[in-house]
C-alpha cells in the first residue's frame, strides 16, 4: 500500500477551517481527467490543486462532496481496485484504501456517483462547484443537477443556487499554513540549488537545452516532483521573449542568458529567474542595466510587509524602471508623463508580483471591488521586476538590443516583513560572475 503524502491531519485541518465558511453547503471538487500524449502514452498526471490541498488524493477519477455539517461530512469517490489495470499502470488506493490511508468519512467507487451524488446534495442550501473548467465533469455535473431538479420540488425545495469553489478555496489558500510553507522553503530552496548547478555548468557553445537538463536532474536529485512550469532557458535575444519556450538555441559568447525555472515540491512551486553572461563576464551594459534593475528588485523586496497594498509594488516597479530607461536614455521627459503615457510597457510589459503556491499562478483574490487587498502575513508572493530590448528594436541604441532582464525571487511575508525564500541562488554580479562556469575550473 502506498503512503499519503504528508500527515493526512494536514488536510483535515484544512476541511475544519473551510467546513465554518459554508456550514449546511456542499462542495462538489472533481479530478482532472488524463490526457493524453501520444497514441495510448498519457501526460504526466498532476492532481487538481484544490482537490489535493482539502483531501491529499492524487488520482484521476475522483471527486470530493464536503457537506459540513452532514454525516457523513467528508465523501469521496475514487477508482476501484482493478488488477489488470494495476498491472499496466500501478497502484490504486480503491474504495477501502482510501478511506483506510486518507481517513475520508465515506468512499464510494466512481461508477456509483450519478447515482450517490445527487442524494448527497438533496438538502444543500448551496453547492460550490467551478463551472466551466472541467469540460468533461461539467456534463456530469449537469446530470447531477438534472436528477436534483426531478427530486426537490417534491420537498418544496428549489435548484440550489451554484456559487464559484475557486473563489471559495481562493481565501484559504492565499494564507499559507506552517507546513505549507515548510514546503515552499523547500521548493524555493531546491529551485535555487538548481539556479546554481546551471550558473556552474554554463559555457559559451552549451545548448540551452542542455542547461534545462541541468535543472531538472539538481532539482528531481533533491527530491523535487519535476519542474513546476515549463522552464525558461532564454540565451541572448530569446530573453525578450517573455514565455520562451523552445530552449534549442546554443549560448554564445557575450550574451547574457535569463533562466526562469522552478522546482515542484509536494506539489508547491518555485518560480526564480536569475540573469548571468554565457562566457562569465558580464559586458559594461549588461552589468550597468543588470544592476538597475537589481537594485530595483532589493528595494521591493524590503517593501514587503503585512499591510502594504499589493498594487504598491507594481506602482514602484513601473516609476522605478521608467527612471532607469530615462537615465539609459531610451526614453526622453520625466517620469510621470512616460508612466502616464504608458511608454514603460513597451520594455517592462508584465506584472511584479504573483501569489505562488501549489498553482504557479496561485489561486488568491489581490483586489476586492477595484481596491487592491494589503499584504498578510502567510501570503508568497514573487517578485519579479524585468526589462526587455528585442534585437528588431531600431528605436533604441545598438547596445541595449538583445538583452532581456529579470530578477525573480519568492518571498514569504511574515509578521514584521518578509522571508526572501530563494536567497541562496546569488543574484550579486560579483557572486554571479564566481559561479559562472565553475564546473570546467
Ligand atoms: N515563471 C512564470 C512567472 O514568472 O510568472
Ligand atoms: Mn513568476
Ligand atoms: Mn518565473
Amino acid at each position: 500500500m502506498r503512503k499519503a503524502r504528508i500527515n493526512t491531519d494536514y488536510y483535515k485541518a484544512r476541511r475544519r477551517k473551510l467546513a465554518q465558511l459554508i456550514p449546511n453547503c456542499a462542495l462538489v471538487l472533481p479530478a482532472w481527467p488524463e490526457y493524453i500524449r501520444n497514441a495510448d502514452s498519457h501526460h504526466n498526471y498532476r492532481p487538481e490543486s484544490n482537490l489535493y490541498y482539502l483531501t491529499g488524493f492524487e488520482e484521476p477519477e475522483s471527486c470530493l462532496i464536503f457537506r459540513p455539517g452532514q454525516n457523513p461530512e467528508t465523501v469521496m469517490f475514487v477508482r476501484q481496485k482493478n488488477v489488470e489495470r494495476e498491472t499496466w499502470d500501478g497502484f490504486r488506493f480503491g474504495v477501502d484504501g482510501a478511506r483506510e490511508v486518507y481517513g475520508y468519512d465515506k468512499v464510494y467507487a466512481w461508477e456509483e456517483f450519478d447515482k450517490v451524488a445527487p442524494e448527497l446534495l438533496r438538502s444543500s442550501e448551496r453547492i460550490y462547484y467551478s463551472m466551466f473548467r472541467n469540460k468533461e465533469f461539467d456534463e456530469k455535473f449537469g446530470k447531477m443537477m438534472i436528477a436534483l431538479n426531478g427530486w426537490r420540488p417534491r420537498y418544496g425545495l428549489g435548484l440550489p443556487p451554484v456559487e464559484d469553489a475557486n473563489s471559495l478555496l481562493a481565501e484559504l489558500r492565499i494564507r499559507k499554513t506552517e507546513e505549507e510553507a515548510d514546503q515552499m522553503r523547500k521548493a524555493s530552496v531546491i529551485s535555487a540549488e538548481g539556479h546554481i548547478e546551471m550558473m556552474k555548468a554554463t559555457k559559451v557553445g552549451i545548448g540551452e537545452r542542455a542547461l534545462h537538463g541541468t535543472f531538472l536532474k539538481a532539482v528531481m536529485e533533491r527530491g523535487a516532483m519535476g519542474e513546476a512550469y515549463g522552464g525558461i532557458v532564454a540565451s541572448g535575444n530569446n530573453a525578450t521573449t517573455l514565455h520562451y519556450r523552445f530552449n534549442d538555441a546554443t549560448c554564445e559568447d557575450g550574451q547574457l542568458l535569463l533562466v526562469d525555472c522552478g522546482a515542484e515540491y509536494l506539489y508547491y512551486s518555485g518560480d526564480i529567474t536569475r540573469c548571468w553572461p554565457v562566457n562569465g563576464k558580464f559586458s559594461a551594459v549588461q552589468k550597468r542595466v543588470y544592476n538597475k534593475i537589481l537594485k530595483v528588485q532589493k528595494d521591493l523586496c524590503a517593501m514587503v510587509k503585512p499591510g502594504v497594498p499589493h498594487i504598491e509594488l507594481q506602482k514602484f516597479t513601473v516609476n522605478a524602471l521608467t527612471n532607469v530607461l530615462i537615465e539609459e536614455q531610451i526614453l526622453k521627459g520625466s517620469v510621470e508623463e512616460n508612466v502616464k503615457a504608458g511608454n514603460h510597457s513597451k520594455y517592462y510589459p508584465h506584472g511584479v508580483s504573483h501569489l505562488l503556491g501549489l498553482d504557479t499562478h496561485d489561486l488568491g483574490v489581490l483586489q476586492v471591488r477595484g481596491q487592491s487587498r494589503a499584504l498578510e502575513p502567510g501570503w508568497v508572493l514573487t517578485i519579479e521586476p524585468g526589462l526587455y530590448f528585442p534585437a528588431n528594436d531600431t528605436s533604441i541604441p545598438q547596445e541595449f538590443r538583445g538583452l532581456g532582464i529579470r530578477i525573480e525571487d519568492d518571498v514569504l511575508v511574515t509578521e514584521d516583513g518578509c522571508d526572501v525564500m530563494t536567497r541562496d541562488v546569488p543574484k550579486e554580479v560579483e557572486e554571479i560572475e564566481a559561479l559562472v562556469g565553475a564546473d570546467f575550473r
